[in-house]
C-alpha cells in the first residue's frame, strides 16, 4: 500500500489565519501542538513505511514540509516529496504520486488531504484496510454523515451495496445550498476528500474522463513537463468522482472535521458556557455563538454580539457572519486582484 498526502492547497477559506506562504495544514490549532499536516503524516505511518508515503506539494511550502516532518523526529527521504511548480488542483497533484509510484508497479493507494482532522485515527485505519479488497475495481472515497447542507463539500449519493460500501448513484461537488439541502433530505453523505484506488484503475479512469491530465502526465519527461502542459486548475472530484461509474462509497464514522471554514472551526472547538469558541484572554459580554480568534497575542474584546467570526491577524481582521464563513475565499480573490 502507498501513500499520497496532499499538502499544496492554500486554504483561502481560512483568511486571514491561513495564508499564501503559510497555509491551513501546517498552522497549529487550539491547545494542539501538531499541525493538521503533521497529523496526516503520522496516521499516514499507520498504514505505511515512510518509504511508502509521498508528500506532494507546492514549491513554495517544500521547506514547511520538511520541517514539520523533522519536527515528528522521522528519517524521511527528501526525494518522496514531490514538488509542483505552480498549483494546478488535486487532480494533477494526485497524479503526479501516481507517475513516481507507477514506477515501482502498480499498487493500492491511499490519498489524504492534509487539512482535516480525524479523531478516532484507529477506527479509520481499520476502514481502509478492511476496504482494500475493492480497490482493483473500484474508486473508494469515504462519506460522512452531513450535519448541515454545507457548500463546501462533495455529496455522494449511495446505491446498492458493494463490500463494506455502496456503489455511487450520483456524486456532486460544491452543490448550490438549495441543493445540498435537498442532497441532505435524499440521505446523501458527504465526501471526506479521502481516496483510496489501485494506480492501474486511476489511470485507466483519466484516460476516460480527463484525456488532457492523462497525456500530460503519460507523455512527459518530468513533472516539471507535466505541469506545464496544463492550463488549467482541476480538482479529482470534478475531473474523475463526478464522472466514472466505478465509484464506491464507505461509510465512516471516526470523528472527521475538514476545518474548512470558520464554521467548521466553530464545531469542533471547546466552548465556554455562552457557547463562544474563543482564547482566555479574550473578553465577550453580553454575548453568545461566537468564534473568536486572535493570532498575535492581541486581547479581543466583544460586547452584545452574536453568531459572529472575529478572526484578528497581524495584518488584517476579519469579522463575518456565521453560516457566510464559504465566502472568506471571495475576500482572497479580491486581494488577489489588488496586487
Ligand atoms: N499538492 C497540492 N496541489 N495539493 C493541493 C492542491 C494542489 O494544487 N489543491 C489542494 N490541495 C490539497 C489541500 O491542501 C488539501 O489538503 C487537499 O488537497 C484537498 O483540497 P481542498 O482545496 O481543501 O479541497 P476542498 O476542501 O475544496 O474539497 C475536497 O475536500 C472536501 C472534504 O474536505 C473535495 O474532495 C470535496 O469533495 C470534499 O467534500
Ligand atoms: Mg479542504
Amino acid at each position: 500500500m502507498k501513500i499520497i498526502i496532499l499538502a499544496g492547497g492554500s486554504g483561502t477559506r481560512l483568511w486571514p489565519l491561513s495564508r499564501d506562504r503559510y497555509p491551513k495544514q501546517f498552522i497549529k490549532l487550539q491547545d494542539k501542538k501538531e499541525s493538521l499536516f503533521q497529523e496526516s503524516f503520522k496516521r499516514s505511518l499507520l498504514l505505511a513505511d515512510g518509504k511508502d508515503i509521498y508528500v506532494v506539494t507546492n514549491k513554495k511550502y517544500k521547506f514547511l514540509v520538511m520541517g514539520e516532518i523533522n519536527e515528528l523526529d522521522y528519517e524521511y527521504d527528501e526525494n518522496n516529496i514531490l514538488v509542483e511548480s505552480e498549483a494546478k488542483g488535486t487532480l494533477p497533484a494526485i497524479y503526479a504520486g501516481i507517475s513516481e509510484i507507477q514506477k515501482n508497479g502498480d499498487d493500492t493507494v491511499v490519498v489524504f488531504p492534509s487539512d482535516h482532522i480525524i479523531i478516532n485515527n484507529r477506527a479509520f485505519v481499520d476502514l481502509i484496510k478492511n476496504s482494500e479488497i475493492q480497490t482493483d475495481d473500484s474508486l473508494i472515497t469515504f462519506g460522512i454523515k452531513p450535519d448541515g447542507p454545507n457548500t463546501g463539500y462533495g455529496y455522494i449519493s449511495p446505491g446498492v451495496v458493494k463490500g463494506n460500501g455502496y456503489t455511487v448513484t450520483s456524486f456532486k461537488e460544491k452543490p448550490t445550498r438549495e441543493k445540498a439541502t435537498q442532497y441532505i433530505e435524499k440521505g446523501y453523505y458527504w465526501n471526506a476528500g479521502i481516496f483510496m484506488f489501485n494506480s492501474k484503475l486511476f489511470v485507466e479512469e483519466a484516460k476516460k474522463y480527463v484525456p488532457e491530465i492523462y497525456q500530460a502526465f503519460q507523455f512527459s519527461k518530468d513533472l516539471n513537463e507535466s505541469f506545464s502542459k496544463i492550463k488549467t486548475n482541476i480538482s479529482i472530484d470534478y475531473g474523475i468522482m463526478e464522472k466514472s461509474k466505478k465509484v464506491v462509497v464507505v461509510p465512516a464514522d471516526c470523528g472527521w472535521n475538514d476545518l474548512g471554514s470558520f464554521d467548521s472551526f466553530y464545531n469542533v472547538f471547546d466552548k465556554d458556557e455562552n457557547n463562544n469558541a474563543t482564547r482566555k484572554e479574550n473578553i465577550l459580554i453580553d454575548s453568545v455563538n461566537n468564534l473568536v480568534l486572535s493570532n498575535n497575542g492581541k486581547i479581543v474584546a466583544a460586547v452584545g454580539v452574536n453568531d459572529l467570526i472575529i478572526i484578528d491577524n497581524r495584518d488584517a481582521l476579519l469579522v463575518c457572519k456565521k453560516n457566510q464563513s464559504q465566502k472568506v475565499k471571495d475576500v482572497v480573490e479580491i486581494l488577489k486582484k489588488r496586487k
